[in-house]
C-alpha cells in the first residue's frame, strides 16, 4: 500500500537517473554454475516432488541453470539480473547469453518476463541488481550518448508491429533512415523498396496499415525493424495473432531473411510450435531465471522433465497452470 516503490526503471532515459547507476553487485558470470550444481533433477523423479512444485515450495528445483555450448560469441549477456516492480518480483537471478549469428527463442509461459527480458537489452528498463552486456559493454553502465548509439545495432518488432497510422508502408519503413541517418531521399527509397520486397510487401507500399492484414503490418514492422542494418533484431511475440499458416509464413520468413543478413536475432514467445521451426538456441524462462538453455536440437532432448513437458506442450508433467 503505502509501500515505496523502487521506479528507477520507469525514468530509464534520463541520464541522470543513470549517475547513481543501479547497483552493480555484479559476481563474475560463474553465478550460472553455481545454480547448475544445485542438483539436476534426473528423470525419475518421484511423483510428491512434482505436487511440491505445484504448491510453489521449491520453485527452482527444474532450474540447473544449465547454459549449453553455443558455439559463438555472446551478442547479449544477462548475469545475474533482478528486477521487481514495487514487490512483484519479475526477474530473480537471470543468466543469460544470446549468441551471435544465430536465431535464439527466449521461451516461457505469457507473464513470465519476457517482455521486461527485452526491454533490459535496449536499455528500457533498468536491473535492480546484476548486469545486461551488449557486445561485452554494460547497458546500465552506459551515459545517454552510449545508449543512443548502442540502440542503432538493434531493430526491433514490437507485438502489433507498432506503426505509424498517419504513414503509409513505404513512409512507415523510411523513418528510422530519414530520423537516424543522412541519406538522400534516393537511397532511403532504393533500400525500403529492396527491404519490403524481402518481405513480399512490394505491391504494398502506398497502403496505410489499416488497410492491411495483421500478418504484413507484423511483415511491415520486421521491412521496418531491418533497414538500418542491425546486428541484433528482437521480436517480441511475433506470432501473436497471427493464424498457424501465417505463423509458419512468418517463421520462414524471419529464417529467410536471417541467412541473407546475419547477425544475432532473438525471437520472444509462447509458441513452441515456432520454436521448433526457427530455433538454432532456445532459452526457457520461469520463475524469473532460465530454467536451461542451449542448443535448440539439445533442449528438445533435454532430460529435464520440466522442459521436455514444456517443449512438448503436454498437460502431464511439473509445471502445472497457476
Ligand atoms: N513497467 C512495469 N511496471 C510494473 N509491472 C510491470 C511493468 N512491466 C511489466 N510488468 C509486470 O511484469 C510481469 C511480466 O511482464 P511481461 O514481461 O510483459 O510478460 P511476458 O512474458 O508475457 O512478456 C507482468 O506481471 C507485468 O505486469
Ligand atoms: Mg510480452
Amino acid at each position: 500500500m503505502a509501500e515505496e516503490r523502487d521506479d528507477r526503471g520507469d525514468r530509464p532515459l534520463d541520464p541522470r537517473a543513470m549517475e547513481q547507476g543501479p547497483a552493480r553487485e555484479v559476481e563474475a558470470p560463474g553465478g550460472a554454475q553455481r545454480t547448475a550444481e544445485q542438483g539436476r533433477p534426473g528423470d525419475d523423479v518421484p511423483s510428491n516432488i512434482v505436487a511440491q512444485t505445484r504448491e510453489g515450495e521449491e520453485p527452482y528445483q527444474w532450474h540447473s541453470g544449465l547454459k549449453r555450448e553455443h558455439g559463438s560469441t555472446d551478442a547479449i549477456e544477462f548475469i545475474d539480473v533482478e528486477k521487481s516492480f514495487g514487490r512483484n518480483t519479475i526477474l530473480n537471478g537471470l543468466n543469460l547469453g544470446i549468441p551471435d549469428n544465430q536465431i535464439s527463442m527466449i521461451l516461457g509461459p505469457s507473464g513470465t518476463g519476457k517482455s521486461v527480458c527485452i526491454k533490459h537489452m535496449v536499455g528500457l528498463l533498468y536491473p535492480d541488481r546484476g548486469d545486461v552486456l551488449v557486445h561485452g559493454q554494460s547497458v546500465p553502465g552506459m551515459v545517454d550518448d552510449e545508449l543512443f548509439e548502442m540502440r542503432k545495432k538493434f531493430g526491433v518488432l514490437f507485438q502489433d508491429g507498432a506503426l505509424f497510422g498517419s504513414m503509409n508502408v513505404l513512409d512507415n519503413v523510411a523513418f528510422p533512415l530519414r530520423q537516424h541517418t543522412d541519406k538522400g531521399e534516393e537511397e532511403i527509397d532504393e533500400i525500403c523498396r529492396r527491404r519490403l520486397r524481402e518481405v513480399g510487401l512490394q505491391g504494398a507500399l502506398d497502403k496505410f496499415p489499416n488497410e492491411l492484414s495483421g500478418g504484413m503490418r507484423k511483415r511491415a514492422g520486421f521491412a521496418r525493424a531491418l533497414v538500418l542494418d542491425p546486428d541484433i533484431v528482437l521480436f517480441d511475440e511475433p506470432d501473436s495473432g497471427l493464424d498457424p499458416v501465417r505463423t509458419a509464413l512468418l517463421c520462414e520468413l524471419i529464417q529467410e531473411v536471417h541467412a541473407e543478413n546475419g547477425g544475432a536475432y532473438v525471437v520472444i514467445t509462447h509458441d513452441i510450435m515456432s520454436a521448433r521451426r526457427v530455433a538454432d538456441y532456445i532459452a526457457v524462462l520461469w520463475k524469473g531465471r532460465i530454467v536451461e538453455s542451449g542448443p535448440a536440437s539439445e533442449l528438445f532432448d533435454s532430460p529435464n522433465q520440466f522442459v521436455r513437458q514444456f517443449l512438448s506442450g503436454e498437460a502431464r508433467g511439473p509445471l502445472g497452470m497457476e
